[in-house]
């Protein structure tokens, strides 16, 4: 057999779902950067609106080969696997947002349990030698009895989106033993940056911090404040995910920075750095408040420390003041030149 030509050799290839969102977007740079080709799935109406859909790849979308397809259908995914053939599958695509999952757990538990079976069989039937990462949750823990939370810490979710991904954790498990498939699942704790969705809590804040400077606005109405997260930085985060892939046996990591604080602690961090009293501006909102909240996550990364040599580097302090920069420079605010 003759030598494959070293175009081929060179590249290994990586499918990402999710690759519009915060972590997809940070785990595509950091696969280029490493000399993967990079493969996307989105969906057909971000193909067609790219201003808005793909406006985190900025930079990078030139370098990356995209494919419409949508997790709801087998088909499209199978098509997709087929024609990429990937060496690393990263499944970041879900229904994230946990609030949300209230309204429809329906189309909550459809779109994550399914999705993440569909790309499982797929890949098992036309590239089994693909490692695959399933972007597990902290909020599978939901109710833990014990803080910190380890990978040998109980699942008690409190939504249908921590039901959905402690689903995809055990059927990201069963493809393992069962079939023999590399897949390996993160079980992530909350991890932000100033690519953040707005609908999320921390950028909910430092977004609202920025309007109320700019004066846009004159309150941020939250719900509850005393929940308390581990929140690190996501960029950091996407580099636990490919270093799992790179073991020679797929494992559970638990990632993140083991510190707490609470929603009110955000806010007063954020508010504070812009020279605000966060009391002024924070108005609570029954209607924000969860059928069943989450209160403490906080996660022990010992093991992805141990084995990954993984480790975060932001602190509390400044991830927020990152986010506050960020968004007062998007609305043409220089923090040094607060009014
Ligand atoms: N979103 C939101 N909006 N959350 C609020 C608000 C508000 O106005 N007010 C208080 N909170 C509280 C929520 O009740 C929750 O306890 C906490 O802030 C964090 O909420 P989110 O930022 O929406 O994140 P999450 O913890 O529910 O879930 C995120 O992290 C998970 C990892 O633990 C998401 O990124 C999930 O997809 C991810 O799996």
């Amino acid at each position: 057999m003759g030598l494959l030509p070293l175009f081929q050799m060179s590249s290994k290839r990586a499918l990402i779902t999710g690759i519009t969102g915060q972590d997809g977007s940070y785990l595509g740079e950091l696969l280029l950067n490493r000399g993967y080709e990079v493969h996307g799935i989105v969906r057909r109406v971000a193909l067609e609106d790219p201003d808005h859909r793909l406006s985190r790849l900025g930079g990078i979308l030139p370098r990356l080969k995209l494919h419409a397809a949508s997790l709801e259908s087998f088909a499209s995914i199978h098509r997709v696997v087929h024609e990429v053939q990937p060496d690393e599958c990263y499944h970041l695509a879900a229904q994230s947002f946990v609030s949300y999952s209230f309204d429809d757990e329906f189309s909550t538990l459809n779109i994550n349990i399914d999705g993440t079976h569909f790309l499982l069989a797929a890949l098992r039937a036309l590239a089994p030698e693909c490692r695959f990462y399933f972007a597990g949750s902290s909020e599978m823990f939901g109710l833990a009895e014990e803080a910190p939370q380890n990978e040998r810490t109980r699942f008690h979710p409190r939504s249908s989106y921590g039901i959905s991904k402690v689903a995809g954790f055990h059927l990201t498990q069963n493809y393992r033993e069962a079939y023999g498939l590399h897949a390996s699942s993160g079980i992530l704790f909350n991890h932000e940056s100033p690519r953040r969705g707005f609908e999320f809590v921390t950028r909910k804040i430092t977004a609202g911090v920025a309007r109320i400077l700019a004066g846009k606005s004159s309150e941020l109405r939250l719900g509850n404040l005393d929940a308390q997260r581990d929140w690190g930085h996501a960029r950091e985060y996407v580099v636990a995910m490919w270093q799992m892939l790179q073991q020679s046996e797929p494992d559970d990591y638990v990632v993140a920075t083991g510190e707490c604080h609470s929603v009110r602690e955000f806010a007063d961090a954020a508010f504070s750095y812009a020279g605000l009293d966060y009391r002024r501006y924070v108005k609570p909102d029954p209607d924000l408040f969860r059928p069943a909240e989450v209160n403490l996550l906080r996660g022990d990364a010992g093991k992805a420390r141990r084995v990954l040599g993984w480790t975060h580097r932001t602190g509390f302090e400044e991830l927020v003041r990152e986010m506050v920069d960020a968004d007062c420079r998007a609305v043409g605010i220089e923090r040094g030149k607060i009014p």
